[in-house]
C-alpha cells in the first residue's frame, strides 16, 4: 500500500459526499489522518470516519458551514485540538444553483460565491496561518499543502451556470496569487479541475442513458470520471512526489478541456 502521506493530517471540506468523500478516503488510504468536514450530511461523514478507522486509519467528522467565518474558526480549533495541527487542506466544498441568467437571483449568486469562492478563501487562510504558526514538520518537505477544488469551468464558459463558472474562474486566480504569496514559506497551493465526475451534483447528466450519451460527447476519453480519479490526483498533489509543483491547476477531466467539438470540425 502506498503510504506517501503517513504521519500527516488532512482536512477535507465537503468530505461527506461526492468528490470530497473520494478525496478523504484516498488521503486516508495513503496514510493521512483525516478530518472530514460536512455541512448537512453528518451521518455520511461519521460513516466514512468509521470506515477509515476500521482499516486502521484515524478520522473525525467536523460540522461547519464553510461560508460562515465563526464556523471556519471553530472547525480549525477542533481539528487542531484533535490532531495537533494540519499538513494538507483540501478546500473542496462547492455547490451549484443553476438558473438562466435573466432569472438568476442575487441569493443564487451569493450562495454559490459564498461557499465556492469565499469559503475556499477562508479555509485556505486559516490553513496558511496554522502552517506558519507550527513551523516545519519532518513528515513533509513543504510547510503545508493546500488543494483547491476547481472545475473545468474555471476555463470552460457555462451558460445557465454563470454563478458557478464565475466562482471557479475566481478560484483559479485566487489559487495562483496565493501560491505566489506563500511559496517563499514553502507552502504549496494547487488546484484540481475535475471534469464530469459521477457524483450527486450532476446526477441529471448521467443517471439515464440519453443524458449519459450526450455527456460523453464532451469527454474524448469515453467514460465518466469517478471520485477516486480525483482522490488519486489529490494524493499526488499532497505528497512529496509533487514537491516542486505549486500554482498549477491539474485537469482531471478525460479530455473535456480539449475542445472535443473540433475533433472532426473547424
Ligand atoms: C460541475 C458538474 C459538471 C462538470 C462538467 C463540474 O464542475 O459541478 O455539474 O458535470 O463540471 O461540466
Amino acid at each position: 500500500m502506498n503510504q506517501a502521506l503517513h504521519g500527516q493530517v488532512a482536512l477535507v471540506t465537503g468530505g461527506s459526499s461526492g468528490i470530497g468523500y473520494g478525496v478523504a478516503l484516498a488521503l486516508a488510504e495513503a496514510g493521512a489522518s483525516v478530518a472530514i468536514n460536512y455541512h448537512s450530511h453528518g451521518e455520511e461523514a461519521e460513516d466514512l470516519a468509521g470506515k477509515i478507522e476500521q482499516v486502521g486509519g484515524q478520522a473525525i467528522a467536523i460540522k461547519a458551514d464553510v461560508s460562515d467565518e465563526a464556523d471556519i474558526d471553530a472547525m480549525f480549533d477542533s481539528l487542531i485540538q484533535h490532531f495537533g495541527t494540519v499538513d494538507i487542506v483540501v478546500a473542496n466544498s462547492g455547490l451549484q444553483k443553476d438558473a438562466k441568467f435573466t432569472d438568476m437571483t442575487l441569493a443564487d449568486w451569493n450562495a454559490v460565491m459564498n461557499v465556492n469562492l469565499t469559503g475556499q478563501f477562508m479555509t485556505a487562510q486559516r490553513a496558511v496561518r496554522e502552517f506558519l504558526r507550527r513551523g516545519p514538520r519532518p513528515v513533509s518537505k513543504a510547510l503545508g499543502k493546500i488543494i483547491c477544488m476547481s472545475s473545468v469551468h474555471e476555463i470552460i464558459p457555462w451558460a445557465g451556470h454563470v454563478n458557478y463558472a464565475a466562482s471557479k474562474g475566481g478560484i483559479q486566480m485566487m489559487m495562483k496569487s496565493l501560491a505566489q504569496e506563500v511559496a517563499p514559506h514553502r507552502i504549496r497551493v494547487n488546484s484540481i479541475a475535475p471534469g464530469a465526475i459521477k457524483t450527486p451534483i450532476n446526477k441529471a447528466a448521467w443517471d439515464n442513458p440519453e443524458a449519459l450519451e450526450k455527456l460523453l460527447k464532451l469527454v474524448p476519453y469515453g467514460r465518466i470520471g469517478e471520485a477516486e480519479d480525483i482522490g488519486h490526483a489529490a494524493v499526488w498533489l499532497a505528497s512529496d512526489d509533487s514537491d516542486y509543483v505549486t500554482g498549477t491547476t491539474l485537469f482531471v477531466d478525460g479530455g473535456m478541456t480539449l475542445y472535443p467539438g473540433f475533433a472532426d470540425n473547424g
